[in-house]
């Protein structure tokens, strides 16, 4: 019997990556803090005005430099609904960035407010906000930033260790789903550095899906990608957006981009561009979220959608 309560285990236990996590000298809450999570039990709220999960309103960020200060948000306003998948472009500078860390909660605007879900999540404290993040937002970045003393199932259970959603007598099994889900199923034990940065990415996804938040933010995930495997990680947005989650990618591809539901065009730390291009899917209401089930296969039916209220 393994200690995660299995008979038979080829993969290691949440414990197991606990003692990998001591040898890499990080502390949990080091780790937790790096990546947005923080121990807690926690639900997302219900809510959001008219299909809009996300409203950015009247943002601006401006930067104090030794130079005086740089504007590099400048009012901006946009909505995204439920189940949309936007693509943000923009010219390098154009503030892409700066917008996903207003939207995430990662950094404070200068003025203007973000409300997620119906909560203005900039009046948050920065502990009440990271808890909040931890469940209501996957975070993918374009070094993956996954640890390498963790095989990519640690990596995907970690998460749920640090936010405590997912009952632990169900970590695994979802764990492993997820990296089936997103084409791993014969890569979950290996470390980051022996696969390749495509798959390193999709084990990035999974991870960011761990809780199930409804939100996922990736700031250029395909940018350090060749083409082929760039277009397998958008392909796996898209089936996550056509599940109904809502997805915000920041990508300097416009080909990529144009096969979003949403394009948001950046000049200069203003909006050039807020168009549809296609409709975004719409959840079904009172469609359970994946955290209700209880199996694997419920999971891969096409169950991640997390927009009802719990
Ligand atoms: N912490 C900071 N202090 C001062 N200026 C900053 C800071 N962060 C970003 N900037 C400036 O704000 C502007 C927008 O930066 P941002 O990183 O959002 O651009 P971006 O569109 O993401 O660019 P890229 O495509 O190169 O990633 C840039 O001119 C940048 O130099
Ligand atoms: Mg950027």
């Amino acid at each position: 019997m393994g200690c995660c309560g299995t008979a038979v285990s080829p993969w290691r236990c949440a414990a197991q990556a606990r003692g990998a996590v001591a040898q890499s000298g990080l502390s949990l809450d080091d780790i937790g803090g790096r990546m947005g999570l923080f121990k807690r039990r926690c639900r997302p709220e219900a809510g959001g005005e008219n299909g809009t999960l996300i409203a950015i309103r009247d943002v601006v960020k401006t930067y104090r430099t030794p130079t005086g200060d740089f504007d590099a948000l400048r009012g901006i306003t946009l909505g995204f609904r439920r189940g949309e998948f936007v693509s943000v472009v923009g010219k390098s500078g154009s503030g892409k960035s700066t917008l996903l860390n207003m939207l995430t909660g990662i950094d404070r605007p200068t003025a203007g407010r973000v409300l997620v879900d119906g909560v203005d999540i900039h009046q948050m404290s920065e502990s009440r906000m990271a808890r909040w993040r931890g469940v209501h937002m996957g975070v993918v970045f374009q070094f993956y930033q996954l640890l390498p003393v963790l095989t990519l199932l640690e990596n995907v259970l970690l998460p749920m260790d640090f936010c405590d959603v997912v009952p632990s007598g169900e970590r695994r099994v979802r764990a492993v789903a997820l990296l089936e889900q997103v084409g791993l199923g014969d890569a979950m034990d290996k470390l980051p550095a022996s696969v390749s940065g495509g798959q390193q990415q999709s084990a990035a996804i999974a991870r960011a899906l761990a809780n199930d938040p409804p939100i996922l933010v990736a700031d250029e995930p395909t940018g350090n990608l060749d083409s082929r495997s760039a277009d397998v990680i958008f392909g796996i947005f898209d089936v996550l957006a056509a599940q109904g989650k809502t997805i915000v990618m920041v990508t300097h591809d416009d080909s990529l981009a144009a096969r979003a539901s949403h394009l948001v065009r950046l000049v200069d730390g203003e909006v050039a561009e807020d168009a549809a291009l296609r409709a975004a899917v719409q959840p079904a209401a009172g469609a359970g979220r994946v955290l209700a089930d209880r199996t694997a296969p419920a999971l891969l039916r096409g169950s991640m959608v997390s927009s009802g209220p719990d």
